[in-house]
């Protein structure tokens, strides 16, 4: 039974790393292996035709190396059939795009390895960009001034709520629980979700880690209610400005939002020792540079036998030290060194969850109209600038996971 247990981890372990490969490799399977349509097998012909002919009058002496190439694969394609045609039709044989979690690789940082407490540039070659590392206080700011904007903009930003329920509904959120949210879907910024983990009951003292806009806060309220208090802490002010507004203005009670730094909760009663029942968090802790001090900090505030369901994103691999990540991916952990970091701080029935992990994932949304949105989507405040085009050639699910860490105090 030992054993068993033992084997569980190394089983999910090899799971999560096997599972980006397979998946990619049975979407290649069904577009490569379906035989070709009729109008492809004709404009195949008309290519080759066209080969043959410059060939011929020796015009390939004139073509430039692109169309010369793009010539050469097709004829492959054409003995090969399976694989080349992504290279011409995709440009990548891995370039698959589903949906991506836009809104938290549009604001990417650098790996713990680095610690974000590097902060000065490194590396001297001049053909070489600089590489530089956030220190704690450069990640913060910068983390502050983006939601700052998330947060000023959301009163005036109108999404697409049928792409965020979508979206929410393929993390595990229930209909009922969206029901809570009543007009801002579109306002979700999270990467899991934490209510399957975590049994939040009436009456609960509920604790939201890097709030947002307030989305799960407003959904834990409805779970503790009617007698349970909530409170989101969350490192920008004018998201908290927003969030607080928009209870106020559904007339919701015992819920409120504190602007604060989840390594070092505010110093006001309501975040006093051993004081919530639970606590939850969706796609902040991974911009935390300190996960420790906020591990701690959970630790303290949550009652002995209160619960934590903490939705992140992770490393899988160590990204290279000599390139420049965007603050998020700066940031993130690597996924091995959750459990023992819990541990130590004194964490027991500890469990990361890798059942929902892909950061790629394929989306059903059957929309036909043009959606009703502001010209300004959020995600133009993450925008990654030139140092971070390799990060669009990777493929995020074999470098990045989302995973829930789920513990007792
Ligand atoms: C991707 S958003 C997620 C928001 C919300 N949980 C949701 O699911 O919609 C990440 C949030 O974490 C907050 N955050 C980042 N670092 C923080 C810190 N050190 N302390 C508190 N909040 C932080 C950001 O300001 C931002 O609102």
């Amino acid at each position: 039974m030992n054993r068993l247990s033992k084997l569980k981890p190394i089983a999910n372990s090899i799971m999560l790393r096997a599972r980006p490969t397979f998946e990619k490799h049975l979407k290649y399977s069904k577009i490569e292996l379906a035989p070709p349509n009729p109008a492809q097998i004709k404009e195949f012909f008309t290519t080759i035709g066209k080969s043959l002919e410059t060939m011929s009058v020796s015009k390939f002496k004139d073509l430039t190396v692109r169309e010369a190439f793009t010539r050469f694969l097709i004829g492959l394609e054409i003995s090969c059939w399976f694989f080349i045609g992504e290279c011409i039709g995709k440009g990548s044989i891995i370039g698959y795009q589903t949906a991506p979690m836009s809104h938290v690789l549009g604001n990417f940082k650098l790996p713990e390895e680095n610690g974000g407490s590097g902060g000065s540039p490194t590396g001297g070659d001049k053909n070489k960009p600089t590489v530089t590392r956030r220190t704690n206080e450069e990640a913060k700011k910068e983390n502050t001034d983006a939601y700052d904007k998330v947060g000023e903009n959301a009163k005036n930003f109108v999404g697409d709520s049928r792409i965020a329920r979508a979206n929410m509904k393929y993390l595990g959120y229930t209909d009922d629980q969206l029901s809570h949210v009543k007009d801002d879907l579109f306002n979700f910024q999270g990467v899991g979700c934490p209510f399957p983990f975590i049994n939040i009951s009436p009456g609960d003292r509920v604790l939201d880690v890097g709030s947002g806009l307030g989305l799960d806060t407003i959904i834990a309220h409805s779970l503790a209610s009617p007698n349970g208090k909530v409170i989101g802490v969350d490192l920008s002010e004018k998201e908290c400005e927003f969030a607080n507004q928009k209870v106020s203005n559904q007339s919701l009670s015992n819920i409120k939002f504190i602007a604060g730094d989840m390594e070092s909760f505010p110093d006001t009663p309501e975040f006093s020792s051993n004081s919530f029942d639970k606590v939850i968090s969706n796609g902040a802790f991974c911009m935390a540079p300190d996960k420790k001090k906020a591990f701690e900090e959970i630790h303290r505030v949550l009652k002995p036998g209160g619960k934590m369901a903490i939705c992140t994103s992770v490393t899988l691999k160590t990204l290279e030290t000599s390139k420049n990540w965007p603050l998020c991916m700066e940031m993130f952990t690597h996924i091995d060194k959750l459990e023992p970091l819990c541990k130590e701080i004194g964490f027991k029935n500890i469990e990361i969850d890798t059942s929902n992990s892909l950061m790629n994932y394929p989306l059903e949304v059957d929309i036909v109209d043009k959606p009703k949105q502001s010209e300004t989507a959020p995600e133009n405040f993450h925008e990654p600038d030139d140092k971070y085009s390799h990060v669009k050639k990777m493929d995020m699910n074999e470098w990045i996971a989302r995973v829930v860490v789920i513990a007792e105090k």
